[in-house]
């Protein structure tokens, strides 16, 4: 059964969304870089490679259903911060936003009776508990340090330490 034009809409929506996540973490990673916070650097732009790749799953879905695929304009990402600290709130704030689109297109996907995407869209589901759960950890303990400088350097190494492929 092919997915109906509401559910191809929504797919490629998302892509636009991860895509706009791609650029967003990789605007972070430049004023970390800008900063001096290497290691913050490097996590972000592993993520912005990350989110690259969220965009491809669902490029390969649309496409391997026979499906039309749209991209949109990416809008230009905020480049500049208050803090480190502020970076990753809004890398929260922002995955919690994909999330709800994620839940969204779940609940349409049933609705449309587009069972074929079920098993992607819980990938991401499940990828999404993660993401959250990472930004969480980060802006807590950033949180918890505050202004202190040696804490903050830890902070930014063990970071650094990311490896691709890890959340
Ligand atoms: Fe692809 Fe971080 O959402």
């Amino acid at each position: 059964m092919m997915f109906s034009q509401v559910i191809v809409d929504a797919l490629n929506d998302q892509i636009n969304m991860e895509l706009r996540s791609s650029y967003a973490y990789l605007a972070m990673s430049a004023y970390c870089e800008r900063m001096h916070f290497r290691g913050c650097a490097r996590w972000l732009r592993l993520q912005s490679d990350e989110e690259y790749g969220h965009a491809m799953k669902l490029f390969d879905l649309l496409r391997d259903r026979g499906c039309k695929i749209v991209l949109k304009a990416l809008p230009e990402p905020p480049m500049d911060f208050a803090s480190i600290s502020d970076v990753f709130e809004q890398a929260l704030q922002h995955e919690i936003a994909v999330s709800e689109k994620i839940n969204a297109i779940y609940e349409l996907a049933f609705r449309e009776k587009a069972y074929a995407a079920a098993p992607q869209l819980e990938w991401f589901l499940t990828e999404q508990i993660e993401e959250e759960k990472t930004a969480r950890d980060i802006v807590a303990k950033l949180n918890m340090i505050k202004n202190d400088p040696a804490a903050l350097l830890d902070m930014d190494r063990e970071l650094g330490s990311r490896t691709p492929g890890e959340d």
